[in-house]
């Protein structure tokens, strides 16, 4: 709309960058839009396709974000982050994964989000190729896309655990191929990349002097295996992680990634133009994350965690879906709907209308799995699973009768 002091000229002179064709919208935001209007109507929503936890960050570290605000220690930090978070950060790696991490390799950024963009602007240039699993998360692929580069999909179904092989990685690297970018455990499946298998894929790419990037946000939140990173396969490899996940800390806009030491002069400058610094705040706040008080409920939500995972996975089989590979981490069940509808989008839309229940539709991670795959959180709580299984299944049961 134009007024006499705000002319309307824009849409005449902004002409978007080719790369916007690259970027496609989330899917899933109409899914949560339609169920904001039904909520308005006075409908009860049961919210399963949320990425974030329902915890929010534990009580000391909300301390710790009080006490840096009253005292003021709220300038810009260095670009890296606080010195003494990348410390904690690298006894965290010692403690918990047995691996020896300098800090000075450690770079603090604003979540996970801010450290894929830095890695992918250091190491993806105009043609670039870049591998990754189909399905994987929507961003990755858009991450690549902003730096010109090309995210190279490669369907990767239940037998490799949704997630790239050693062999899928041979048969797809081509001239123009400068590494590959893999989240284990993954979003949307929950399920992670055997540490055999990686092993064998950072040597492949070590071999061809491309780039490893493994993001491990949700390797904190892992149920079954003995605690590993990526880390421990050589100090080539760069992982992306952030307190976003197991710190319960998503809108404070902290994270972090390891590169080898050689890129942090790259990773620092890009940093300093492109951020400053992430969030003092946050950052003062995170570094409370790692006192064994907040490591105790952080590990009690966890433990949570796991026990609505090991609810909603036979829960959700009994309703006829398929979960052919056990989520091992994260809080997703990526669960095959094929015997139960052929279009997963369509779905997921008359399970929000008729049932009041919110689950993402394949269509965001990649084309291979979008028609028969669904993405259900169980980042709430037991008595909500509990009420979503019971409304499935009345769904289904009315569903079934109506088809007779
Ligand atoms: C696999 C994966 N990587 C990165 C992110 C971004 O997280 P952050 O909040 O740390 O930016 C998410 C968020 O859902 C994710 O699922």
């Amino acid at each position: 709309m134009s007024s006499d002091l705000t002319p309307n000229v824009s849409s005449n002179l902004l002409q978007l960058a080719s790369r916007l064709d690259h970027i496609e919208p989330f899917h899933v935001m109409e899914l949560a839009k339609m169920a904001a209007d039904l909520e308005r109507q006075g409908r009860h929503i049961i919210h399963m396709g949320i990425g974030e936890p329902d915890f929010t960050a534990a009580q000391p570290v909300v301390d710790a974000a009080m006490r840096a605000m009253t005292a003021g220690r709220m300038q810009y930090t260095l670009a890296t982050g606080l010195p003494e978070l990348r410390a904690a950060i690298s006894a965290y790696y010692l403690n918990t994964y047995g691996v020896d991490v300098a800090p000075s390799r450690i770079v603090v950024t604003a979540g996970a989000s801010a450290a894929l963009l830095l890695a992918c602007a250091a190491l993806v240039e105009k043609g670039a190729e870049v591998l990754m699993s189909d399905p994987s998360y929507p961003c990755n692929r858009h991450f690549v896309a902003a730096f010109d580069g090309h995210a190279k999909m490669i369907a990767s179904g239940p037998e490799h655990r949704f997630q790239l092989s050693d062999d899928m990685v041979q048969a797809h690297w081509s001239a123009q191929t400068r590494g590959v970018l893999l989240a284990s455990p993954s979003n949307p499946t929950g399920t992670s990349i055997t540490e055999d298998e990686l092993r064998k894929i950072v040597a492949t790419v070590r071999a061809r002097r491309g780039f490893t990037i493994v993001d491990e946000i949700y390797n904190g939140l892992r149920y079954d295996a003995t605690p590993f990173s990526a880390l421990s396969l050589g100090d080539d490899v760069i992982v992306i992680n952030s307190f976003s996940k197991y710190f319960n800390m998503t809108g404070w806009r902290l994270g972090w990634l390891v590169v080898p030491e050689t890129l942090v002069p790259a990773i620092e400058k890009l940093a300093q133009n492109l951020f400053i610094c992430p969030s003092t705040i946050a950052q003062h706040a995170g570094l409370a994350c790692f006192a064994p008080e907040s490591i105790a409920i952080y590990e009690a939500r966890k433990a949570e965690f796991k026990r609505r995972r090991d609810y909603i996975v036979p829960a959700l089989q009994e309703l006829g879906f398929k979960v052919p590979v056990m989520p091992d981490g994260a809080f997703y069940v990526y669960a095959d709907c094929s015997a139960l509808s052929d279009d997963a989008d369509r779905l997921t839309i008359d399970i929000l209308n008729e049932a009041g229940v919110v689950m993402v539709p394949g269509l965001d991670f990649g084309p291979y799995t979008a028609r028969q795959y669904i993405r259900v959180s169980y980042a709430t709580s037991m008595e909500n699973l509990q009420e979503a299984v019971a409304r499935l299944k009345t769904f289904f049961e009315k569903r079934r009768a109506a088809a007779l």
